[in-house]
């Protein structure tokens, strides 16, 4: 089934929401002082949920497979990933976020002071944008959570796991060892800038 099969009308406001949030974001990046060394984002990037995958998600929530319930039931219709260097970064950047006039938070969840328990570090924002009300889900981590993220993902489609409790715990460790790296980083970072 093609997009537009899926989400008929709505297909083209999910676009323009997309395209809206990509450019509010850029804007957040240009508006950051030029004397900062570092830019707070490193890339952004952002996708529509495929027709298939939302169907699945619905079904297995009790609720209709339909276009309607894509834009009502779950928030992720709209997916938008923003990537920073520091941890430092992702916080402020969520700040810049809160701020923000164009969208409203219906929800945060702050995986980065409470990871959950296999490792996984970002932060989510829920939001809906003012004009339009259509939901979006942002999240925000560092490069270093992203390339974890990335990997353990590959892990939700394997089945019958060899070894599974070792590659897990083993996941959990490098999340843990990621994070310290992460806030190394930041340090030497703040060191540098002292110079
Ligand atoms: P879904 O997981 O999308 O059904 O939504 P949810 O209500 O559980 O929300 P949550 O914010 O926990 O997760 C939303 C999205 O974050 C997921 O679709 C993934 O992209 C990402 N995510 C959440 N938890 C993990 C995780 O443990 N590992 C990885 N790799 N990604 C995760
Ligand atoms: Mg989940």
């Amino acid at each position: 089934m093609t997009y537009e099969q899926f989400y008929g009308n709505d297909y083209k406001k999910l676009k323009d929401a997309q395209n809206t949030l990509r450019s509010m974001i850029q804007k957040l990046q240009a508006d950051t002082d030029p004397n900062e060394d570092l830019q707070p984002i490193v890339y952004c990037c952002s996708r529509i949920k495929k027709p298939d995958s939302m169907m699945r998600k619905l079904e297995t929530r009790g609720f209709p497979p339909t276009a309607g319930s894509a834009l009502t039931n779950v928030y992720d219709a709209v997916g938008i990933r923003i990537i920073c260097s520091f941890a430092s970064d992702v916080f402020n950047i969520v700040e810049k976020l809160e701020k923000e006039p164009l969208i409203e938070i219906l929800e945060k969840k702050d995986y980065l002071s409470h990871p959950k328990p296999n490792g996984y570090r970002s932060i989510h924002l829920c939001i809906r944008l003012r004009d339009t009300g259509i939901p979006a889900e942002i999240q925000i981590r560092t490069i270093a959570m992203d390339f974890w993220a990335t990997l353990e993902h590959q892990l939700k489609y394997k089945k019958n796991i060899a070894n599974e409790t070792l590659i897990k715990s083993e996941l959990k460790r490098c999340a843990d060892e990621i994070a310290s790296v992460d806030l190394s980083m930041q340090t030497i970072r703040e060191i540098i800038k002292e110079l």
